[in-house]
């Protein structure tokens, strides 16, 4: 897979989007919805690992009701999805650039919604599974700031991700539905949106896994 490289300027080109992400995003911790200006009753939902932005604009375009924030750990590739929203003037989608593992400082109790995993590293050749953001410590987090009746919606291309997924979401009391190892010719897909990588991996005729893990 090709890296992104390193984009010029990005602490310029950054403060040119201000308005779409926070210095401080921790300070929001409880508090999102009155910090990005929306009602109390406003649905939250959490993207993590978001890429370069494709899907998170397009949900939030789709979704004016509910406030999207989106999570990226790499400087250039939040810029790339800061600069599209930007560029969209989509006013319910704010950025963290931060990383999933310190997640519990950004969200309090009950805050989120709906979570989005896209595609996220299978850090399979590795070994490394508690690396993967469906690792049990990962969703143990998840689960506080989840209220219940909320979801986790999940999508990869990687088996072995998958199939480690799918017991992780069940070990920690997840309930499993609108599973599909085929998403693309399967009725999930007539409202589905595809991420860059999703596109990617399409092209090159590799089947795509989706769940919706419910709390
Ligand atoms: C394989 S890419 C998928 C990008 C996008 N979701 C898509 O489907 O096109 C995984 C992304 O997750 C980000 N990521 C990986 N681990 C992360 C973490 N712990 N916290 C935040 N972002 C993370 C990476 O920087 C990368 O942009």
């Amino acid at each position: 897979m090709t890296r992104m490289r390193t984009k010029r300027n990005i602490p310029a080109r950054m403060e040119r989007c201000h308005e779409r992400w926070f210095d401080a995003p921790m300070l929001n911790k409880g508090n999102w919805r009155g910090a990005c200006g929306f009602s109390e009753d406003t649905p939250v939902w959490l993207e993590i690992g978001c890429g370069k932005g494709k899907f998170c604009t397009e949900m939030a375009a789709l979704h004016p009701e509910v406030l999207y924030i989106a999570m990226e750990r790499d400087q250039s590739v939040t810029l790339a999805a800061v600069e599209k929203a930007h560029a969209l003037e989509l006013k319910n989608l704010f950025f963290i650039r931060g990383d999933a593992g310190l997640i519990e400082n950004y969200f309090a109790e009950d805050e989120i919604d709906r979570i989005f995993l896209n595609f996220s590293d299978p850090w399979t050749r590795q070994n490394k599974p508690k690396r993967r953001l469906t690792y049990r410590a990962f969703l143990e987090k998840y689960k506080v700031m989840l209220k219940k009746g909320g979801a986790i919606e999940f999508k990869t291309d990687n088996d072995e991700l998958f199939d480690f997924s799918l017991d992780e979401f069940r070990e920690c009391g997840f309930t499993l539905t609108d599973e599909t190892r085929d998403l693309h010719n399967s009725s999930y897909d007539k409202t589905n949106i595809r991420t860059e990588f999703e596109q990617k991996f399409a092209d090159q005729g590799i089947n795509i896994k989706r769940v919706v893990a419910n709390y």
